[in-house]
């Protein structure tokens, strides 16, 4: 057959490079042993890229490495704290030794809660900050050399209450709006030595069946709300913002909506949400 006759259709082309958009990279997701995160690791990998998956629970993030592997993936598995700066070295050096290299970051752990701010256990405001805000300052701060190497990129998963406060969710609001300010000055510093910087705001997204969030007295509680994305639709988007290295991405029509009255009509904004009385966000015991 000559090399003429091997080349691709069109569709047979765009299925290729589909296939292998994210070839020879190796993508570190935290907080991929489930929901989000497991989904993101699937289509990345899917996409060619050699993944590394993290989370605490070991067991669990074994079954995901086993899935992952169960379809003919390159993976690894390694379990950290993302709040713990020892562990978070140790799992970028790990990933380095390796893998030789870091193209991709994407801080996605995270926990969410929910409770009037007044009822709030003093552990719960700071666990909250300490996932969601330290627990993707750490894994970056020591990626952040090779990712330079790497000319690679950095998404910070975010979500609407990071563009928006609402009732019931104060500390989680706080924690992921801080995200975006350290996404622009990690912008400001890494975008000249190559890095890309992106946040995705993820609005209310299907749930594995035994995801919790915490309770104002820390104990878990369970979320109930309908969904308006999958996690793979989510994942979708996570591998736009790296491949089209967006800065931003706020996801649905209710997201962009949210952020242009926002900027052009606040005190409707304001008035809309002190009419929703708190029903944007429910828990059940
Ligand atoms: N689901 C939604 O509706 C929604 C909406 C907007 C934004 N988001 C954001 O999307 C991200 C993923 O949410 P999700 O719903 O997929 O959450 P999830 O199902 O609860 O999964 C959270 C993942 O993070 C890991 N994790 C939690 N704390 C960690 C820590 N300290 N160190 C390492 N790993 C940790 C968990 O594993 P271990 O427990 O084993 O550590 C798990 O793999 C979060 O940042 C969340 O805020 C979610």
């Amino acid at each position: 057959m000559s090399p003429v006759s091997k080349q691709p259709s069109p569709s047979e082309g765009s299925r290729v490079t589909a296939a292998t958009q994210l070839a020879a990279k190796v993508a570190l997701i935290t907080g991929s042993s489930r929901g989000i995160g497991r989904a993101t690791a699937l289509l990345f990998a899917e996409r060619g890229a050699t993944v590394v998956i993290n989370g605490r629970d070991e067991t669990r993030l074994a079954q995901t490495a086993e899935l992952l592997r169960s379809r003919g993936f390159k993976c690894s598995a390694v379990p950290a704290d993302v709040t713990d700066p020892d562990q978070c070295r140790a799992m970028v050096t790990r990933i380095i030794a390796q893998h030789g290299r870091l193209d991709i970051l994407v801080n996605n752990a995270g926990i969410s809660m929910r409770g009037a701010f007044g009822d709030l256990d003093p552990a719960v405001i700071e666990s909250v900050i300490r996932t969601n805000l330290i627990g993707a300052a750490l894994p970056t701060r020591f990626a952040a050399a090779a990712l330079v190497q790497s000319r690679g990129s950095v998404v910070f998963i975010s979500s609407l209450a990071g563009v928006r406060g609402f009732a019931g969710v104060s500390i989680y609001s706080a924690a992921k709006m801080a995200l975006s300010g350290l996404a622009e000055s990690l912008h400001a510093e890494l975008s000249p030595a190559g890095v890309h910087v992106g946040v995705v705001f993820a609005t209310f997204t299907e749930n594995d069946p035994d995801k919790t969030v915490m309770g104002a007295d820390g104990r878990p509680l369970r979320v109930s709300r309908k969904a308006s994305t999958t996690q793979r639709q989510v994942a979708e988007e996570i591998l736009r913002t790296v491949v089209r290295r967006r800065r931003r991405s706020y996801m649905t029509a209710a997201g962009k909506l949210l952020v242009f009255m926002q900027r052009h009509f606040p005190r409707l904004t304001d008035a809309a949400i002190l009419h929703s009385r708190g029903r944007i966000h429910k828990a059940n015991r």
